[in-house]
């Protein structure tokens, strides 16, 4: 059997991940290590909790004790865990210094002594990039990234990288896009205006609606995932781009139209300080590995409006039930910026 620890699994993408590996992978036994912060829950792993080839460890990928004996016996890390919300670094940068930062490294100084680790995968993202007003970002590009949550994900995928160079890890760096799929959390512009749009509530849209984001279907972005850990070189980065440049404004309309809700519901919004005008991924590199997105932006996003219409279970009790979403939303949204 294969030793695969996913941290963050039982956030979005880990735990699509999770998911993917034990579907797709008989001879993989996967261990999840998650803080549960307020971005991960237990019940995004329902159905995979029984599994017998699959292990949960509720803890913080920056307690050493903790993560050198579970990369002493990994043969494959697939490192998601981060504070992952822009517009939560933007308000508290510290968090994201420690988890994605000093957590990253704490791991990453466990891998150094990992005798039987293959595939250390650093989950990165195309916000390393920055803002890009024309053309698509090549791996080769000068990271210049513009927000706390941007700046923390690049000090950890260079770090990723300088453990690769000066002690051997075996490093893969993924860059990936705008993610979207089941069990995004719903402070996420997806979900986010999903789920308000079926309770007919406002759709906070920021600024002039012009943004851009590249959206990948978490399905897409697994299979990469899969291709990369069998295929990929260590020591070198990938972009893992959807192909689906989509304006914010068009997005919304989109959203608004798959639920039957009028456009009257999009409430313009004081703008994210120094929102990043569009992101934009040349994924050539990666796709000379034989990957291409499979699902059309139309259909993933028609799939995914459904799975939130079909699973309330999921996401009403954070939305409705979850008193710190609650104070989350009603000061951030209130908040003139
Ligand atoms: P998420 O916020 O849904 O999940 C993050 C998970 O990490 C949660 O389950 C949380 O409990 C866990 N976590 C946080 N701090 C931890 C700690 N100290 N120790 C252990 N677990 C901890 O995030 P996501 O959207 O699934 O993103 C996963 C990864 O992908 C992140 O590294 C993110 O930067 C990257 N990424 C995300 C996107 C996207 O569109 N969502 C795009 C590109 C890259
Ligand atoms: P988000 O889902 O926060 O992802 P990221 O900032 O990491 O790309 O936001 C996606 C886009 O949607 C981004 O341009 C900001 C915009 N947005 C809104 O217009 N309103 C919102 O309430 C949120 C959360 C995001």
């Amino acid at each position: 059997m294969i030793e695969v620890l996913v941290t963050g699994g039982a956030g979005f993408i880990g735990s699509n991940f999770v998911r993917h590996a034990l579907a797709a992978h008989a001879d993989w036994r996967v261990t999840t290590l998650d803080k549960l912060t307020y971005a991960g829950r237990a019940d995004t792993l329902h159905d995979v909790l029984d599994d017998p080839r699959h292990t949960f460890i509720r803890g913080d990928v920056g307690d050493q004790s903790l993560v050198e004996p579970l990369l002493a016996r990994s043969q494959i890390v697939v490192h998601f865990a981060a504070e992952t919300h822009v517009d939560r670094s933007i308000s508290g940068a510290l968090q994201f210094v420690q988890t994605d930062v000093i957590g990253t490294a704490v791991l990453l100084e466990a891998a150094r002594n990992a005798r039987r680790l293959q595939r250390f995968i650093q989950i990165s993202t195309d916000e390393v990039y920055g803002s890009v007003a024309t053309g698509a970002s090549r791996e080769t590009d000068e990271l210049k990234p513009r927000n706390p949550y941007s700046a923390s994900k690049t000090a950890a995928d260079r770090l990723a990288y300088s453990y690769f160079a000066t002690y051997g890890v075996p490093v893969i760096i993924v860059r990936p896009s705008n993610n979207y799929g089941p069990y995004q959390y719903p402070e996420k512009v997806i979900p986010l205006f999903v789920t308000n749009a079926i309770d007919e509530k406002a759709l906070p849209l920021y600024g002039d609606g012009q943004n851009v984001r590249d959206w990948l279907h978490v399905s897409d972005h697994c299979r990469a995932l899969d291709l990369l850990i069998a295929r990929g070189d260590i020591g070198e980065v990938y972009n893992v781009g959807g192909g689906n440049d989509v304006r914010n404004i068009d997005l919304t309309r989109r959203i608004l139209a798959l639920l039957d809700r009028p456009e009257s519901l999009i409430a313009p919004t004081p703008d994210r300080p120094g929102h990043d005008r569009r992101y934009c991924l040349d994924s050539t590199k990666i796709q000379a590995l034989g990957w291409r997105p499979d699902m059309p932006f139309e259909r993933g996003l028609e799939d995914t409006v459904t799975w939130y219409r079909e699973n309330e279970w999921w996401w009403r009790p954070i939305k409705d039930g979850d008193a710190s979403f609650r104070a989350y939303y009603d000061a951030h949204y209130a908040r003139p910026r």
